[in-house]
């Protein structure tokens, strides 16, 4: 299957994307941790990417559809593939259109005056990238795999109010776009967290 899963910062993609490509046994690709990744590395995708990521704005949408292309192309994707966090504008889902056919686009609906607390109490694993939230949980290591527990640098207030304004003009008319395709399949991403993937399963029936 080749699903995407769409939601605001904050909405659960990646959590949900972590269990959902273990369950299919698919790639879970997500644009984020792909700029991540290429910052600490110092490429110059990575140094590029950056002067927006930390300002909340969107990365060109060339720069990230030409990423997103070469990664469907590689071996692991023959058998399908999760997106998380692309596509983000209409003119990238069009790119994507023309690269693959989609099956399913998972909408994890949101209450965007929430998600600020949820990103900004947020942290994550500096080695495997878990996520975690300061309320529920208070240590400096990982549980999973002993790394160390680190604040992602877009997470200050400031540029999630960015963050979010971006997502209401250039990400949510992505919604309207799937649902007049047939595509779209919404659930509530303000549940429990096993409830939300509880929701999922049920949309795509697996
Ligand atoms: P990206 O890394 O994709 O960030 P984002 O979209 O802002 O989304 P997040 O990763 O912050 O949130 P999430 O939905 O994954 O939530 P999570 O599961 O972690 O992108 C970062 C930047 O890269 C962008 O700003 C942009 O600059 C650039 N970029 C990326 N893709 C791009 C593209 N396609 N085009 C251009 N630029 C691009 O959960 C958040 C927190 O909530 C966690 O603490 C989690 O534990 C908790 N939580 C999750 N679900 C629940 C729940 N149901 N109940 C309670 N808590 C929950
Ligand atoms: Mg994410």
């Amino acid at each position: 299957m080749n699903l995407i899963l769409l939601g605001a910062p904050g909405a659960g993609k990646g959590t949900q994307a972590v269990r959902l490509a273990a369950k299919l046994n698919i790639p879970h690709i997500s644009t984020g941790d792909i700029f991540r990744k290429n910052l600490k590395e110092g490429t110059p995708v990575g140094l590029k990417a950056k002067a927006y990521i930390d300002k909340g704005e969107l990365v060109p949408d060339e720069v990230t559809v030409e990423i997103v292309r070469l990664r469907l192309a590689e071996d692991d994707c023959k058998k399908g593939w999760l997106l998380d966090g692309f596509p983000r504008t209409i003119a990238q889902a069009g790119a994507l259109d023309k690269i693959a056919k989609i099956d399913a686009v998972i909408n994890l609906d949101a209450d965007l005056t929430k998600l600020i607390e949820r990103l900004t109490g947020r942290r994550v694993c500096g080695a495997c990238g878990e996520s975690y939230h300061v309320d529920t949980y208070s240590k400096t290591e990982c549980a999973k795999c002993g790394g160390k527990i680190i604040r992602r640098d877009d997470d200050n207030p400031q540029t999630v109010e960015s963050r979010l304004n971006v997502y209401t003009a250039q990400t949510e008319p992505l919604i309207a776009y799937y649902a007049a395709k047939g595509v779209l399949k919404t659930v509530d991403g303000m549940k429990p967290i096993d409830a939300v993937t509880a929701q999922i399963y049920g949309a795509l029936g697996v």
